[in-house]
C-alpha cells in the first residue's frame, strides 16, 4: 500500500486552503498575514527542533559576523548633567507626546503592533521621559498607564506606549559601547534626527568631527537648530531639513557612520519604506567600511518593511556582534537591558 498518498493529499489540501485564505485578504491584511506566517513558522521550528529555520532571521548563517572588541568609553557626571539640562529644556518646548504640530504617524499593520489603535496607544518620548519619569507623571495625574474600557468603571486595560526617540540608556550604550573607540574624528549622520537626541549625546559623549542630522519635518529641524545654538553645539553639530533620498552623497561620500533608529516605519507608507531601504542599501554599498547602527536590527526593520532581509543583507553588510550584558552600566534594570538589546552595529562589506 502506498503510505505517501494520503500525506500528499494533505499537503495539496493545505496548499489550496492557504491560497484561498490569501485571496480573501486585502493588501494591508496580506502584509500582516505574511509577517504572521513567517513568525509562526520560525516559532514552530524553534519549538520542534530547538532551532530557527528561516531565510530571514538574525543568525550567523545569514551574513558574515565579527565580534565587537569590547571597548568602553566612560562619560563624566558633568556631561550627564549637561544632558539633563538639554532634556529639561526640550520638555518645555514640545508637547507631552513630543509630536510636531499636525504630525501624522501611522501605527504599522504588523504583528508587533497588533491591537494598537489610536485610542489605546500613547506617544511618550523615551529620550525625554524614562520609565521613572512616566511613573511620576502618572502620580501627578498628567499621564495614565491604563484606559477605561467602559467609562466610570474600574474595568481598565493597559495603554500601549510608543517612543519615537532613542532613550538615554540606548544612546549611552550606542556611544559608550557600540561606537566606543570608533567615533573619534568621524562624520556621524543620524537619519531622521527628530528631537536631536542622537546629535546632542554624540556631541557630549564622543569626539566625532561632525554630527549631521537629517530630518524631513521642518518643525523638528527648527527645534533642533534652536537647541544646538542655545547649548553651543554648532561647532560640530548641524541639521539638514531634507528627505534623505534627496542627498545620496551624504551617505555615499561624507558619512563614516550612519545611525537609523526605526526611521521609516511610522512615517512612510509601505511602498515608500521599501523604496527608501533599497536607496539606503545602494548608497551605503558605495562606501565599504561604513558603519551602520540601527535600532532595532536591520533584519527586523527590513522584515517589517515587507522585504526579504536575507536577500538584501547578502553582499551588503556584516554584523559586528555586541555584548549587552557585560555589566557596562551600574544598576541596569531588566527593561533597560531589553532597550539596549535593540542597538545593532554593522559594517558595509
Ligand atoms: C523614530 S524617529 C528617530 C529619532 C531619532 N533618530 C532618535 O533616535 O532619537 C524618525 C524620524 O525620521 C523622520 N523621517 C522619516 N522619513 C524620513 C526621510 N525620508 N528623510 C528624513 N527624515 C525622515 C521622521 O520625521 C522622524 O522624526
Amino acid at each position: 500500500m502506498n503510505q505517501e498518498a494520503p500525506q500528499l493529499d494533505k499537503l495539496e489540501t493545505a496548499k489550496e486552503n492557504f491560497i484561498n485564505l490569501l485571496s480573501e485578504l486585502n493588501d494591508t491584511q496580506l502584509h500582516a498575514f505574511q509577517e504572521f506566517v513567517q513568525e509562526a513558522i520560525e516559532k514552530y521550528h524553534e519549538e520542534i527542533h530547538g532551532q530557527q529555520h528561516s531565510d530571514d532571521i538574525d543568525t550567523a548563517e545569514d551574513m558574515d559576523v565579527e565580534q565587537h572588541d569590547g571597548s568602553f568609553q566612560p562619560v563624566s557626571d558633568a556631561k550627564m548633567m549637561r544632558l539633563g539640562r538639554i532634556i529639561k529644556d526640550l520638555r518645555t518646548k514640545v508637547p507631552l507626546s513630543a509630536e510636531a504640530p499636525g504630525e501624522k504617524t501611522a501605527i504599522p499593520q504588523t504583528p508587533e503592533f497588533e491591537g494598537y489603535t489610536d485610542q489605546n496607544t500613547v506617544h511618550v518620548d523615551g529620550f525625554l521621559f524614562s520609565e521613572e519619569d512616566v511613573d511620576e507623571l502618572c502620580a501627578e495625574g498628567k499621564m495614565s498607564r491604563n484606559y477605561c474600557l467602559d467609562c466610570n468603571s474600574k474595568n481598565t486595560a493597559p495603554l500601549n506606549f510608543i517612543s519615537h526617540s532613542a532613550s538615554v540608556i540606548q544612546l549611552q550604550f550606542l556611544y559608550q559601547v557600540a561606537l566606543a573607540d570608533k567615533a573619534k574624528d568621524k562624520v556621524i549622520v543620524d537619519i531622521g534626527s527628530r528631537l536631536g537626541a542622537v546629535l546632542y549625546t554624540g556631541h557630549l559623549f564622543t569626539r566625532a568631527r561632525k554630527l549631521i542630522g537629517v530630518e524631513i519635518n521642518e518643525w523638528f529641524c527648527k527645534l533642533q537648530q534652536d537647541i544646538i545654538k542655545k547649548f553651543k553645539m554648532d561647532d560640530r553639530v548641524s541639521v539638514l531639513c531634507k528627505d534623505i533620498q534627496t542627498i545620496p552623497e551624504l551617505i555615499s561620500q561624507e558619512a563614516d557612520i550612519i545611525i537609523m533608529n526605526n526611521v521609516f516605519q511610522f512615517f512612510n507608507e509601505l511602498p515608500v519604506q521599501q523604496q527608501i531601504w533599497k536607496f539606503i542599501r545602494n548608497e551605503t554599498k558605495k562606501k565599504p567600511g561604513l558603519l551602520i547602527v540601527t535600532l532595532p536590527s536591520l533584519q527586523e526593520q527590513l522584515r517589517e518593511a515587507g522585504l526579504s532581509a536575507s536577500k538584501l543583507l547578502r553582499g551588503w553588510v556584516k554584523e559586528v556582534k555586541l555584548t549587552y550584558d557585560a555589566g557596562w552600566f551600574q544598576e541596569i534594570h531588566e527593561d533597560e537591558l531589553e532597550e539596549i538589546k535593540q542597538v545593532h552595529l554593522y559594517k558595509v562589506l
